[in-house]
């Protein structure tokens, strides 16, 4: 592999290893993704193919993202802060080393088998039972590599991003064995524990805390280093981001059933997840405030630093997000617009707006430091990546925001002697514009991963031939 002359008190091997994959499979599940999104316009796209199918790619397009480009970033910077600011090497590096190995043969795993159409046909936890348990022993693994670094630091602080990585680190392993609980039939086939509204509940109760914990306390932890590093200013407020952890994880954990609502589940359970998920607000915003404002005092870089244009953007898709869900929490609205587009608007706000461009702005501002340079190789591909990817953002959420809206709206339109004024065809085809739009914005966002990954390349390249003493500033690249 590579020999740049970096910094020996720290294991960044294994962070290199994992921010590379996070580049890798960012650009295959939103290649997927962008298939996907091409079936729903041309839906006879692959006709006839059992392992083109829209079913079965779909999964693969979640599982993709969030497990394998979400889980490797997460996990690379996870353990590239942890180092740092506990002042001290990872715990183990045999055992750090089995867990980028371990996941990324979870990745492949569900590469092969998702699309030979074995699962458990339980959204984001479809993997079969012995890729469960594969997932357990990896998970076991990071916690200890995580933990053990923790108890070795050599500061007496716990900085708080750690604590938003450890919060993330131990709900998604009791997310995952709960919600996994199945009695295994054969090496492919297994029968969930749970029954009924109760196997709704766990999954939803899975579901949702997935998005709490997988999707954001990890991606806040990642927030509170590289927010303030990029800006080169302290936390805006450290006692706010105390307040913001511990009301997110207490909150979190019961709005679940925010996603069943009009269900056979109990309607207290449901108006239960309501009231927690508008509360949910108040912490979020918290939180995103706080990072935004940390960049008081220093606003004149958004002009020229695209690092810190991918960070701030990403809490800017953050707040639209966790302002957008918990009004989609409450009953009346849901009723308007659930099973529609704009859950998918929703999703991808949160997912391409805030899950990838934290971590993409993260890596770019990680990536050099890993090879002992100051900066990537250009600055102005990074830009242009912003561009692309905040532009195709916008196509794709603003799409399926007024396609979702419209579907609701003509799915309860009555004529005055109470039938239905639309058919359900009638209001498919008034979505596919609105189809051909998110596919476009899907291809702007692929394109700008293509930048990204042309820009790592040569930045590690560069790394390998450069010599120049200024530009590697050995030891202190952090
Ligand atoms: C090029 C970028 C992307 C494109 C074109 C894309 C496209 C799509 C499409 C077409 C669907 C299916 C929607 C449906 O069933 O109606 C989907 C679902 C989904 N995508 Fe993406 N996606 C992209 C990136 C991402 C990223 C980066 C993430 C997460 C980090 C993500 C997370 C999800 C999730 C969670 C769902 C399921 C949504 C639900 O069940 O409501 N996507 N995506
Ligand atoms: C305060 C924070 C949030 C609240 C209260 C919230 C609430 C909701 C609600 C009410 C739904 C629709 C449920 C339905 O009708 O089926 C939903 C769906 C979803 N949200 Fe959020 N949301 C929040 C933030 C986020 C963020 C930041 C992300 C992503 C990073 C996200 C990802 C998702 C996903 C993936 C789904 C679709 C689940 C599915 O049906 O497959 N949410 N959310």
């Amino acid at each position: 592999m590579i020999n740049p002359p970096v910094d020996e008190r720290y294991n960044d091997g294994v962070v290199r290893q994992f921010a590379l994959m996070t580049v890798v499979w960012g650009i295959v599940g939103m290649a997927v993704g962008v298939l996907i999104a091409a079936q729903l316009y041309w839906p006879t796209l692959f006709e006839g193919i059992a392992w083109l199918s829209y079913g079965r790619l779909r999964p693969l397009h979640t599982n993709a993202v969030i497990f394998a480009f979400g889980g490797c970033a997460l996990m690379g910077t996870s353990l590239y802060v942890v180092q740092r600011t506990c002042h001290v090497r990872l715990f183990s590096d045999r055992l750090a080393s089995f867990v980028f190995w371990g996941w990324q043969a979870v990745i492949v795993s569900a590469a092969v088998t998702l699309p030979l159409g074995f699962t458990q046909g339980k959204e984001y936890a479809e993997l079969e039972w012995p890729i469960d348990i594969l997932i357990t022993l990896v998970w076991l693994s990071y916690a200890a590599v995580f933990f053990g670094t923790l108890l070795r630091r050599r500061v007496a602080h716990i900085y708080v991003a750690n604590w938003f990585y450890a919060s993330f680190i131990v709900a998604v392993a009791l997310l995952h064995v709960v919600n996994n609980l199945a009695l295994p039939v054969g090496w492919f086939k297994s029968y969930s524990v749970y029954t009924g509204a109760v196997d709704a509940m766990a999954q939803w109760w899975y579901g949702h805390n997935a998005v709490g914990f997988f999707l954001t306390a990890g991606f806040l932890g990642m927030m509170y280093y590289f927010v303030p590093k990029q800006a080169g200013r302290p936390v805006y407020s450290y006692r706010l981001s105390i307040v913001h952890f511990w009301a997110l994880i207490a909150i979190y954990m019961w709005a679940g059933p925010h996603h069943l609502q009009y269900t056979a589940l109990p309607d207290w359970a449901q108006s239960l997840g309501m009231v927690f998920s508008l509360v949910l607000l108040a912490p979020s915003w918290g939180g995103a405030i706080n990072g935004v404002m940390t960049l008081s005092g220093v606003w004149h870089k958004l002009r020229t630093d695209p690092i810190i244009k991918f960070l701030v953007v990403a809490l800017s898709f953050y707040m639209i997000a966790t302002f957008e869900g918990p009004m989609m929490s409450i009953k009346t609205v849901n009723s308007l617009s659930h099973y529609t587009d704009w859950t998918v608007g929703h999703v991808h706000a949160g997912a391409l707006g805030w899950v990838a461009m934290i971590s993409l702005g993260s890596l770019y501002a990680m990536w050099p430091r890993l090879l002992g340079l100051k900066q990537m190789w250009s600055e102005r591909l990074i830009d242009a990546h912003f561009w692309l990817h905040t532009l195709g953002v916008v196509f794709y959420i603003a799409s399926m925001w007024i396609a979702g809206v419209m579907q609701g709206l003509m799915w309860r339109a009555t004529n005055a002697d109470g039938t239905l004024s639309y058919s359900f065809v009638e209001s498919l085809a008034a979505t596919y514009p609105y189809y051909l739009i998110r596919l476009f914005g899907g291809l702007l966002v692929l394109a700008g991963m293509g930048l990204m990954a042309w820009n790592v390349w040569q930045t590690w390249r560069s790394a390998r031939t450069t010599e120049d003493p200024a530009v590697l500033p050995v030891a202190t690249a952090h």
